[in-house]
């Protein structure tokens, strides 16, 4: 695997749905002028490609055989980030509630995330100022070399509020189903064999339960700007 420049700052930003996760890492590297990877739209864009040409995702074997097929580019412009399956937008269909039930289930293949994880690290590899990659695994597993990995965390509670909200105009439904759907995908993410939702030995967890966005923006600003001054 090939690394980025030595000035490149490579950002590993873990944890569960509706931590504020997507948020705060585009907006961190907007700030700090970096690439950003959402690593939950690249799993989200296999899926989609799984259900479109008739893959059961019930049925790892399936799935695994299917892995390499599709073409997945993520565009890695924090201020427009993209995602394209064999050259067709897919950053609307991902967020369908259909994907979001069947994500965990593919992700759990191990072929799958070979092949997503290798996509990762090229495109790391390729940031020459530097990335913010947001996901599960990205500490632990996909870059245990980052120069500062983040875990954020938030309660239940919060986390399903904030995945409402989201919702609203879309696919609203109830704050009591919402939570439940949430609590069953991260019993899942965190509870599979290949690279599970974890949080790294070395990584700085923040709590984000009683911070505003901003606030998690800065923190983690500030947390960037104290790695790179450590390295000059
Ligand atoms: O962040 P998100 O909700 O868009 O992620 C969708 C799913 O993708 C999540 O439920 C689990 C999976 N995922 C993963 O397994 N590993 C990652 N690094 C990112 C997401």
């Amino acid at each position: 695997m090939e690394t980025a420049a030595p000035s490149a700052v490579i950002v590993a930003i873990d944890g569960p749905s509706g931590t504020g996760k997507s948020s705060t890492s585009k907006a961190v590297a907007a700030k700090l002028g970096l690439r950003y990877l959402d690593t939950g739209a690249q799993y989200r864009a296999i899926t989609w490609w799984m259900i479109t040409n008739g893959v059961d995702t019930e049925d790892p074997h399936a799935i695994a055989v299917a892995a390499g097929k599709p073409a997945i580019v993520s565009g890695t412009d924090p201020c427009a980030p993209t995602i394209t399956v064999d050259g067709l937008d897919a950053s609307g269909p991902i967020r369908t509630k259909e994907v979001t039930s069947k994500v965990s289930a593919v992700s759990a293949v191990p072929e799958v995330r070979t092949r997503i994880t290798e996509l990762q690290r090229t495109i790391a590899a390729d940031a020459d100022g530097g990335i913010v990659v947001e996901g599960r695994d990205i500490g632990t597993t996909v870059l245990p070399d980052a120069d500062l990995k983040v875990f954020l965390t938030a309660s239940a509670e919060a986390r399903a509020a904030r995945r409402s909200g989201e919702l609203k105009g879309k696919e609203a439904t109830d704050l009591a189903a919402t939570k439940e759907a949430l609590i069953k995908r991260d019993a899942a993410d965190s509870g599979r064999k290949t690279s599970p939702l974890a949080k790294a030995g070395d990584a700085v967890e923040v709590d984000t339960t009683e911070l505003t966005l901003d606030q998690v923006i800065e923190c983690v600003v500030t947390l960037v700007e104290e790695k790179r001054a450590g390295r000059k």
